[in-house]
């Protein structure tokens, strides 16, 4: 039976809806920007969820390629983080069951007896006495153990952090650590500093006691930062440590000179030995990230690279301020760094590799 002309002009309307609804989708789609967000966001969650696996069980080996995951952490390191609190509880509960930071991260009168004997940290046979005049000089008990520190920032030395604009982020933090009288300034690693490292041999001036307008000149710059030195590591710091607080103290008691407690050091030591770190000495940067873990909320970790390129593969010098090389025999780096990844993956710590203020471009990096 033929169909009559308003049944054609129906099914032919029909075919061109179809056609036309067909059509549309397939001109459209592409450009769709929600659906076609969406569907690079899905990947690039299971991308950041299958890195973030990668990097939370990845073991610390005695030396890394950095070639062969270059590509893997630069994309990881452009996912967005994931801090964990019950992770970052974990830790401070096993940090303090083993070591204290609150009670016994520094010498204080409250902690150390006079006539105590104190084991140095590296000597299984060396002590030192403790005198009832340096007993008088040592601080009443840790200054920052009262309260739980906010936000930390702990900043070392890598060249990383070259023209990486994040002094601002840095100097926005409650409590900022340093290491080595590192030089500060507003652009790339921030001024506000509140507790750094002095190691004995930069503070080798003659006639400290007489003459100590060299010594205040160095440290002046850190304001009312405290001076933390290993007076118990070697016994050759001891008496350069001791002469620093002798100086300091009268002349200028808002910049308080402390000294590490070398048994804290050595229980952390042990404490990350008993972890699969088998380094012949922990780098200060990484026992004071240990110490941070403990008494902060949150930890933010920068400067910490010891590799020679950074993740666009250009060169980096091995310190910010100067052109040193690596010294590989004493800390073997990579080691340290591959637990800071874990721990970053883990939701522990935040590790910044990136630069400061192009972070927000790099976060919507996508996958296809
Ligand atoms: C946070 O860490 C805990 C302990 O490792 C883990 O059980 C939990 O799944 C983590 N939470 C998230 C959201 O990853
Ligand atoms: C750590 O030291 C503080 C201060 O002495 C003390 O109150 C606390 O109980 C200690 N914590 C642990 C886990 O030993
Ligand atoms: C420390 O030892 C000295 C000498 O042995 C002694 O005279 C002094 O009373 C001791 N001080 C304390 C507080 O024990
Ligand atoms: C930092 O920036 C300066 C000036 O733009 C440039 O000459 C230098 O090579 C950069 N250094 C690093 C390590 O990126
Ligand atoms: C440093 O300490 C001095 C003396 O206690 C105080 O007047 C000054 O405000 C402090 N400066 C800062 C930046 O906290
Ligand atoms: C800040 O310090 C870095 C590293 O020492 C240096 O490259 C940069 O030029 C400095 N910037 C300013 C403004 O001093």
């Amino acid at each position: 039976m033929a169909l009559t002309s308003l049944q054609w002009i129906v099914r032919l309307l029909m075919v061109l809806i179809i056609f036309e609804g067909v059509f549309v989708m397939f001109y459209y789609t592409p450009n769709t920007h929600s659906s076609r967000d969406g569907m690079t966001d899905t990947l690039q969650q299971l991308h950041c969820a299958k890195l973030r696996r990668k990097f939370s069980i990845i073991k610390p080996a005695k030396s890394i390629e950095l070639k062969s995951f270059t590509q893997d952490l630069s994309d990881f390191m452009s996912c967005p983080y994931k801090s964990n609190k019950t992770e970052r509880e974990l830790n401070r509960v096993r940090l303090q069951f083993c070591c204290n930071a609150t009670e016994s991260f520094i010498i204080t009168k409250r902690n150390t007896a006079v006539n105590q004997t104190i084991p140095y940290e590296t000597s299984t046979t060396k002590t030192y006495k403790m005198t009832a005049a340096l007993h008088s000089m040592l601080p009443e008990d840790i200054p920052w153990s009262g309260r739980r520190l906010g936000r930390c920032a702990v900043v070392g030395s890598g060249g990383i952090l070259k023209n990486s604009s994040c002094g601002r982020e840095i100097d926005s933090a409650d409590f900022v650590i340093r290491f080595n009288l590192a030089a500060v300034n507003d652009s790339d690693v921030g001024m506000k500093t509140d507790l750094i490292t002095v190691n004995p041999s930069q503070i080798r001036f003659k006639n400290l006691g007489t003459n100590p307008n060299p010594l205040l000149e160095k440290v002046s710059v850190y304001g009312n930062a405290s001076l933390i030195m290993p007076a118990f590591a070697y016994t050759f710091c001891t008496s350069q440590s001791i002469t620093t607080l002798k100086v300091l103290q009268p002349i200028r008691p808002q910049q308080p000179v402390v000294f590490f407690s070398p048994s804290y050091l050595r229980t952390l030591d042990r404490f990350w030995k008993g972890r699969g770190l088998r380094e012949v000495r922990l780098s200060t940067g990484f026992m004071l990230i240990s110490t941070a873990l403990e008494l902060c909320e949150h930890v933010h970790v920068y400067g910490f690279w010891p590799f020679g390129s950074d993740l666009q593969e250009r060169p980096v010098p091995y310190h910010y301020y100067d052109q040193g090389t690596p010294s590989r025999h004493m800390h073997k780096m990579p080691e340290e760094f591959v637990r800071l990844l874990q721990l970053h993956s883990q939701g522990a710590l935040t590790l910044h590799l990136q630069p400061c203020s192009s972070h927000h471009d790099t976060m919507n990096t996508e996958y296809l």
